[in-house]
This record gives C-alpha cells, sequence and structure tokens, in this order.
C-alpha cells in the first residue's frame, strides 16, 4: 500500500520536486491532459498532468468523471494559470470505474433539487463538500466552546414518554405489530404490552432531562439529534434535526442571553477562521445567485460580511411586547403588507414580522424576551403581571437575519407551586412527570437554558436557503430515502 498526500497538504506544500501519491475522484479531464482531481479535503482540485501520447488509450478512456483513480507523480510548480502546484502522473492507476454515459454529476451547474434528489452523490460537488466540512467545522466548535468553560456533555435518552415542549408532535415508537394492535376491554390500544410497557416517542427536545442533570452537574449541554412531526414543508424545518441544549444553574435569564451570545459568535468565529477557502466559494456561490434577482431583493452584504457583522455587533435586545409596538407602527404593517396584520398584544409572531424586526428594522440579530404565557411552553418562569395585567414568562428568541428564529429557551420555572399550577392549566400530566418535578421539590433554584437548531445555524453560515441542503440526509414530509 503506497502512502497518499492529501490534497489540502499537496496544495499547501512548501516542497516541489517531490515524489508522491494522491487518490481521489475525477471532477473534469480536459484534452486528454488535465485532470481535476478532489478528495474531500478541501474545495480546491489538484491538477493532474497526463503524458497522453505515452499513455495506453485503454487507460484514457477510463479517467471519466467521478472515478477514482491512484496518482503517483511528481509535484511541481504549476506554469499554468489558476494553481501554484500540480502533479506530473508517472502512474495512474483505475480504482473505480464511473459509465459517464450513468454518472449523474456532471461537471457542470446542477439545481439544487437535483442534487437533492442525488444526495447520495451531492458530496462531490464543490457546494456541498464546502457545506458539509462547516458542518464538522461547527459541531466541534460547539464542543470546544462547552469544554473549555467546564460544561458537562450529557447525553439525555432519544426515546421518552414525555413530550417536552407540549405541542403534541412527537413521533410514536412501537414494536407492535401494526397489524395486529392490542387492545384493552375498553378498546383502547393496551400499551402495557408493548415494549416499554408504556407509550413512547422519540424525543423532541432533551431539555427536561437536561434541567436533572444541571440540577447536580450545574452546566451542561446536550447535543443530539431531535424528531418533531409536525406538517411543515419549509425551507426552515425538518423531522430529524441536530439541536444543543445547555442548561445552568444558578443562571437567570441575562446570563442565558449572554451564554447563547457568546456561543454563537464563538462558533461562527471558528468557522472563518479554521474554513476560509469554503466560506470563500460560498460567498461567490451566494454572489452568483444573487445577480439571478432583481436588484432591490439582494442583499446589502455578501455571506462574509455578513458572519463578520455577527461578529462584530452586540445583537438587539428587547420585550415581546416593545417588539409588537415597532411592528404595528411598521410600514408594512399599516400599509397591510403582512399576510398576518399585527393587531393586538398577545398572538405569536410569524416569520414575516421575525424578518422585518431583524431585516429591516434593527438589521442585525435579535433576542426577544418576556413572550405572553400562553403561547410558550409550560416550564418556563413566570413574571408578575404587568400594569395592564397582561402576563409574560422569561422566554427568549433569538432571531437571525435570513432565518428566523435560530434559539429558543428561557429561565425555567423553579418554584414548585407555580409549576404545577400552569401543568393543571395546561393539561399536562403531573404524575408522568413526577421526576422532573422532584427537582422543583429537592434543591431548587434559579436555572436556565436554551435550544440552538444547528442545521439553522449551518444555513446562516454557509448562506444556503433551503434547511434540506445542509444536513447530509434530510427527513421531512413524505421523504425519508437515503
Ligand atoms: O424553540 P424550540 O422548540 O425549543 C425547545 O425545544 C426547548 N426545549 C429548548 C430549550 O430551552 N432547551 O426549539 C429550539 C430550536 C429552535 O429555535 C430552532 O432553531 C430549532 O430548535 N428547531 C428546528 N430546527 C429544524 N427543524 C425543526 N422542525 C425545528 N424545530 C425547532
Ligand atoms: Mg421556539
Amino acid at each position: 500500500m503506497s502512502q497518499r498526500t492529501k490534497i489540502k497538504a499537496l496544495l499547501q506544500s512548501q516542497q516541489t520536486d517531490i515524489d508522491v501519491t494522491v487518490k481521489g475522484w475525477v471532477r473534469a479531464f480536459r484534452s486528454n491532459r488535465f485532470i481535476a482531481l478532489n478528495d474531500g479535503s478541501t474545495n480546491n482540485n489538484i491538477q493532474i498532468v497526463v503524458d497522453f501520447e505515452n499513455t495506453d488509450p485503454a487507460l484514457l478512456k477510463r479517467i471519466t468523471v467521478g472515478a477514482a483513480i491512484s496518482v503517483s507523480g511528481k509535484l511541481i510548480a504549476s506554469l499554468g494559470k489558476g494553481q501554484t502546484v500540480e502533479v506530473i502522473a508517472a502512474n495512474i492507476d483505475i480504482l473505480g470505474d464511473s459509465d459517464p454515459e450513468k454518472y449523474p454529476i456532471q461537471p457542470k451547474k446542477h439545481s439544487l433539487e437535483f442534487l437533492r434528489e442525488n444526495a447520495h452523490l451531492r458530496f462531490r460537488t464543490s457546494t456541498f463538500g464546502s457545506i458539509f466540512r462547516l458542518r464538522n467545522s461547527l459541531a466541534f466548535a460547539v464542543h470546544q466552546f462547552f469544554q473549555e468553560r467546564g460544561f458537562v456533555y450529557l447525553h439525555t435518552p432519544v426515546i421518552t414518554q414525555s413530550d417536552a415542549e407540549g405541542a403534541g408532535e412527537a413521533f410514536h415508537v412501537t414494536n407492535f405489530d401494526l397489524n395486529n394492535i392490542p387492545k384493552t376491554d375498553t378498546g383502547e390500544v393496551d400499551y402495557k404490552q408493548d415494549f416499554f410497557g408504556t407509550s413512547t416517542n422519540l424525543t423532541v427536545s432533551g431539555q427536561l432531562e437536561g434541567e436533572l442533570g444541571a440540577m447536580a452537574l450545574s452546566d451542561i449541554y446536550t447535543f443530539g439529534p431531535t424528531f418533531r412531526a409536525e406538517n411543515s414543508n419549509t425551507t426552515r424545518h425538518l423531522a430529524e434535526f441536530w439541536m444543543i441544549e445547555p442548561e445552568v444553574a444558578f443562571n437567570d435569564l441575562d446570563d442565558n442571553m449572554d451564554l447563547a451570545e457568546d456561543m454563537l459568535k464563538y462558533v461562527i468565529k471558528y468557522a472563518l477562521d479554521k474554513n476560509p477557502d469554503d466560506i470563500e466559494f460560498l460567498t461567490q456561490r451566494l454572489q452568483e445567485e444573487e445577480k439571478q434577482k432583481p436588484q432591490n431583493e439582494r442583499s446589502e452584504m455578501s455571506l462574509l460580511e455578513k458572519l463578520q457583522f455577527c461578529l462584530d455587533n452586540d445583537f438587539e435586545r428587547l420585550t415581546y411586547t416593545e417588539a409588537i409596538d415597532i411592528l404595528k407602527e411598521s410600514t408594512p404593517n399599516k400599509k397591510k403588507k403582512f399576510q398576518y396584520p399585527i393587531e393586538g398584544w398577545g398572538t405569536d409572531l410569524q416569520s414575516e414580522h421575525e424578518r422585518y424586526l431583524v431585516e429591516k428594522h434593527f438589521k442585525k440579530p435579535v433576542i426577544l424576551t418576556d413572550y405572553p404565557k400562553a403561547i410558550k411552553a409550560f416550564y418556563m418562569r413566570q413574571n408578575e403581571p404587568d400594569a395592564q395585567g397582561r402576563e409574560t414568562v422569561r422566554a427568549m428568541d433569538i432571531l437571525f437575519p435570513g432565518i428566523g428564529e435560530i434559539v429558543g429557551g428561557s429561565q425555567r420555572e423553579e418554584r414548585l407551586d407555580k409549576l404545577e399550577q400552569r401543568m393543571d392549566e395546561m393539561g399536562i400530566p403531573k404524575d408522568e412527570l413526577w421526576w422532573y418535578l422532584d427537582t422543583r421539590r429537592f434543591g431548587a433554584c434559579e436555572h436556565a437554558g436554551f435550544g440552538l437548531g444547528f442545521e439553522r445555524l449551518v444555513l446562516f453560515v454557509t448562506g444556503m436557503g433551503n434547511i434540506r441542503d445542509v444536513i447530509p440526509f434530510p427527513r421531512f414530509p413524505k421523504n425519508a430515502e437515503f
């Protein structure tokens, strides 16, 4: 077996006139002479120069787009434009042929829809190579951020009995024979006979279990897949997505906001430092795409500028009530341009409202706090009603340009009586969550946490427009292929 050098290392090599072996997939082969070879270590290809006059024509024919090849030869300073080094091939082995008539990925621009249908091969395009290298860096940066701060990475269960968000969007988990489901005398599904002896589902959030950890380890975070059966066919929703959920004892909502803002800036900075080539490539890609749009719809900043801007500016912090006042007075609201006009206090914000606040009004990331109690989850800490008797909770949502909600979190209700009362009001079964309530019975304390939708972060950093393009194999209504 020969030692191979990765293309990224070759392209950065200070040494030339050395013998090297390189392996990868052919991106293009032109004039029977120049192979563009890529191995995924970087979005840049290395050029292989073939001495075609002295190469077996049968071998030349097998150098096709998509073929896996191994090349040994000399790394030299390149004379041509566009690359600093290239490899003069001494020997080429075909490792895996690729029939050019049948290989779906051609050296031309494919639509993102087409590539989604060929998600098993889309890694081999420059765009998806860059996206998944960035996704990797961001995931690593998340761990590094929390590890540097002494957080404990806690693995919360994927199969649970509870629907933490109480939104009723959980996928059932069962090993019943679906054609012969055991029923009780009264005709209900008899979960006692199911695998776990109870009804179970895939987790929608690790938060409740995360809180248990925080009530002893102080600072924890989860980072795992979560599942929601919401039937939303949007560019921002997946049925399976990855969530990062820190939970911190003794933190209040202000600490929570600081933590979230620090984390977002840290991981974005990490990606900028670690993957400059990928960001540069995606910045250009977005610029090309924007050229198709009319002038007034193009964004003012490039991807790179947007990311830098996010690092350089404090996020705007305001309450839901203040936001409603701004929206009520806004031009689109007055001109009836919103699909959902802002009439009064108390309704949830639609993405058109969030985007107005972030993209038009403040022109930077925004943290909204203190939402109406009625539209938020049971576990959020209740505020005293305001002068007009309006009831709010210590919630926070972070809104990002082009994305909308990227983070949702809150300070938690640590007072047992208030929590139980809220669960009763919302019909959340206290007996099923006895273990959660125990943390309020024994050593309860102020604490707070949030959930970051990892794919929404990757969307922001890559500048892509559809969440299905930033996770390797997206799950969404009517699709679970690959
Ligand atoms: O706002 P959510 O529902 O909050 C929670 O689940 C809390 N338990 C978090 C916590 O406080 N520990 O979801 C958190 C984030 C959202 O802000 C969004 O970024 C992302 O998760 N998210 C989704 N991402 C992709 N597809 C979906 N269907 C998503 N639903 C939520
Ligand atoms: Mg939310």
